[in-house]
């Protein structure tokens, strides 16, 4: 007979961090102000299906190019941060620009302007086509590379004596990050590197939940999360790296029935973009298909971060 789990642990936190709620509230903000005017925003606010989708409902224009924003709009800049090159041309197109990037993000933006300034060699771990990279990479493209694997590290080229220091994107895995780092030191034992990677915190709490989870006996972990979101997708491989099987999904009702057959204890999370309402409606979900214990798991207690 297949049983379906009668077991879930919840992950704590999960969901929305400080950076996301501030970037939502900026743009619920400027709707409420601006009740007659178009808000535009360069790219998604948030790495979110959902709440791109509930923002479009209320008017907001989501833009990849500055050319589809009319002269003297309201254009937001999302939390993952923009490139200096842009910060100057929205200038030029007098936009008002309210700028919701990440407090975090912005704290390495700083970082590879004052190490180029120095005149080092930038090694920026990171996605390589992640909206955050590409925006923090640019304060400095001609002295900065990005290395996203081993691989990457193995092919560096750089003279000896140059000055080298590491700066990374903030919702990387914290464990495959310190290996990277480690592989960089060994390389330039010289180098200059940050206390514990770039990392925030809310992302490290997120990911320490989740091995909490597995280690309580979580067998297969449910990321509620977008496939763009940075964030959600490493806490399915922290989850998978801890022992579990994995899922990022949008919505729980995308999950496969069959997948959760003949498996006692199932484990759930959510990025830091995902509404909380998503969680809500995953765990009613659960409970209408015969959870009958549920037990929240801490990894941190959350005050605002930021
Ligand atoms: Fe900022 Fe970290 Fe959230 S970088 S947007 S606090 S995941």
């Amino acid at each position: 007979m297949k049983h379906f789990p009668n077991k879930l642990l919840l992950a704590s936190p999960r969901g929305f961090c400080a950076g996301v709620k501030r970037a939502i509230n900026t743009l619920e903000g400027l709707i409420e102000k601006n009740p007659n005017k178009t808000i535009y925003c360069y790219h998604q606010i948030v790495h979110n299906k959902t709440v791109v989708k509930d923002f479009t409902n209320k008017g907001v224009i989501f833009v990849d190019d500055l050319s589809k924003v009319p002269e003297k709009s309201i254009l937001v800049f999302s939390s993952h941060g923009v490139s200096p090159a842009l910060i100057k041309q929205a200038k030029k197109n007098k936009l008002k620009i309210i700028d919701a990037t990440c407090p975090f993000v912005i704290k390495t933006h700083k970082e590879v302007k004052d190490f180029a300034k120095k005149n080092f060699k930038i090694i920026y771990i990171g996605q390589k086509d992640h909206d955050e990279t590409i925006g923090t990479t640019d304060e400095a493209l001609n002295q900065t590379i990005i290395v996203s694997d081993i691989e990457d590290i193995k092919s560096l080229d750089i003279p000896k004596n140059t000055q080298v220091a590491i700066v990374t994107q903030t919702t990387l895995s914290f464990d495959e990050t310190k290996k990277l780092v480690q592989a960089l030191e060994k390389k330039f034992p010289e180098l200059i590197k940050p206390k514990l990677a770039d990392i925030c915190q809310a992302t490290q709490n997120r990911q320490n939940g989740v091995k909490k989870i597995v280690k309580m006996g979580a067998e297969i972990v449910i990321v509620l999360g977008s496939k763009n979101s940075s964030n959600s997708n490493k806490l399915k491989t922290v989850a998978e790296n801890a022992g579990a099987r994995a899922y990022l999904l949008d919505d729980i009702t995308e999950i496969d029935i069959k997948d959760l057959e003949n498996i006692k204890c199932v484990g759930l999370t959510a990025g830091a973009s995902l509404p909380e309402y998503k969680i809500v409606k995953a765990i009613k979900w659960f409970k209408k298909h015969g959870i009958t214990e549920i037990e929240e798991v801490s990894a941190a207690v959350e005050n605002n971060l930021l």
